[in-house]
């Protein structure tokens, strides 16, 4: 990146909010939820805090860290700790491109959501409530008959898809420092909605319920490798790390910037605000089981359209200005996502093939962009949420911690954890002990291979 664009960044205040900007997006508002229902709800959320300290916030110091350290985005860092490690800087590509080919979809459905949200398509009060599932998976996504049968493009979504890249590719164009800029307004606008939102679930009737979900543990869940597989995933998706876009965002702390403190605003950030929309969709949930006299199991609308539904019945029921919140929440929806799109696809894919290639940045933004378009088109399919999930449950769960395993690996015992945790000491007020060397070389790579081995291979074996 030029170095006028470089200087900008080095505003602290702009990093930081670029940093929070890509962290906090769909998944939070979109994944957090359906992965805390589908595992166990409350025992998911221990999980979720235990592997935050463990290996969410180690993971995270450690990419800014190398990136400050060697001012490269993540192939450029393996490159400079061994030639034959450079291979382990294009993992995160790969898992970077393969999500955002998906994560734009979600964003899509946001830009139909806004849409409909001007008339309440689903409907307005208590009936608009009830419908509101049908008009996500029967009216939106056209769903299949049989799971996973393509069926044909359900074109306002590829519209929207179109619609998302062309402007991923404007802002790349454009350059960073536009996304820092607007992640400022646009934090502050998605806590304001997200707390209206928030206000509005916890009063609903039945709220209760949902929340007891939420918030009731029941321990024997954690006895499961599957809940801990779960959790890292998520941290992992959620923090954006394993993804090579926070090795680029090191090289933007200032050479005396606090390091620690980035991960540590960043990571509660980010988590702070999964939490909040957990216990919005959670009450909100709640309120469905009671409204439709279902139990939780019946919620048929759970898992990955979770979202799209509770949100909109948690609108469709506000007092009053419920047609402007729904859209103001889904533009909101769609811009936290897209500052993380955007990151997943410069910083993730576009900027290491410049780097190793020489190409040209706006031919490859260009390509870029146009193929990651291209593939998501299978998602905007009758049967693509289908694939979709599949899609998101291996490269989420199995490419980017087995990615970040090994990094963490390279990192702690070849480029050395105490030589890493020196670096970041230089640069920083807190100072962390030793402590962290273990973390980076022995809890992070043992614990997500753990999960990966005994949540993953071994159950779906
Ligand atoms: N952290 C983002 C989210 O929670 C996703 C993301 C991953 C963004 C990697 C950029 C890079 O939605
Ligand atoms: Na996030």
């Amino acid at each position: 990146m030029a170095e006028a664009g470089r200087e900008k960044f080095l505003k602290r205040r702009h990093m930081i909010f670029a940093a929070i900007g890509s962290a906090v997006g769909l998944g939070n508002v979109w994944r957090f939820p359906y992965m805390c229902y589908e595992y166990g709800g409350a025992a998911f959320l221990v999980a979720y805090i235990i592997g935050l300290f463990a290996i969410g916030i180690p993971w995270l110091l450690t990419e800014f860290g190398m990136g400050h350290y060697f001012q490269k985005g993540a192939p450029g860092v393996f490159r400079s700790i061994g030639k034959k490690w450079e291979w382990v800087g294009w993992f995160p590509s790969i898992s970077a491109f393969l999500i955002d080919t998906y994560y734009c979809v979600i964003m899509a459905w946001t830009i139909i959501y806004m849409f409909s949200s001007m008339t309440l398509a689903w409907g307005a009060g208590e009936a608009g409530a009830h419908q509101a599932g049908d008009y996500f998976f029967k009216t939106v996504l056209n769903l299949s008959e049989s799971p996973g049968e393509l069926g044909g493009l359900q074109w306002p979504i590829v519209g929207a898809l179109a619609f998302t890249w062309i402007i991923i590719y404007f802002v790349i164009y454009r350059g960073a420092e536009i996304v820092g800029k607007v992640s400022e307004v646009v934090m502050v606008l998605a806590w304001v909605l997200i707390i209206a939102i928030l206000i509005r679930s916890l009063t609903l009737p039945g709220a209760v319920d949902g929340l007891n979900y939420y918030l009731d543990i029941d321990w024997s869940v954690l006895k499961g490798a599957d809940v801990w597989f779960a959790a890292f995933s998520q941290i992992a998706f959620s923090l954006s790390v394993g993804m090579a876009g926070m090795y680029a965002y090191g090289r933007f702390i200032a050479r005396k910037g606090d390091i620690t403190n980035n991960t540590m605003i960043t990571a509660f950030c980010d988590s702070g605000f999964a939490f909040l929309t957990g216990f919005a969709v959670f009450s909100t949930v709640g309120y469905i089981m009671q409204a439709l006299g279902v139990s939780l199991q019946d919620v048929t609308i759970a898992g990955i359209g979770l979202a799209f539904v509770t949100y909109p019945v948690g609108i469709s029921l506000m007092p009053a200005l419920n047609r402007l919140t729904g859209v103001l929440f889904f533009i909101m929806f769609w811009i936290i996502g897209l500052s993380s799109a955007y990151y997943l696809a410069y910083a993730g894919y576009i900027v290491p093939m410049i780097d190793k290639f020489g190409w040209q940045r706006k031919k490859v933004a260009f390509w870029g962009c146009l193929v990651g378009f291209l593939v998501g088109l299978i998602y905007c399919t009758q049967g693509g949420l289908y694939w979709l999930d599949i899609v998101d449950r291996t490269v989420a769960f199995y490419t980017l911690l087995i990615g970040g395993a090994i990094a963490s690996l390279v990192v702690g015992w070849v480029f050395g954890a105490d030589k890493l945790r020196e670096h970041v000491n230089a640069t920083s007020d807190i100072k962390v002990g030793p402590w962290l060397d273990f973390l980076i070389k022995v809890v992070v790579p043992a614990g997500l291979l753990f999960v990966v081995v005994y949540g993953g291979f071994m159950q779906d074996l």
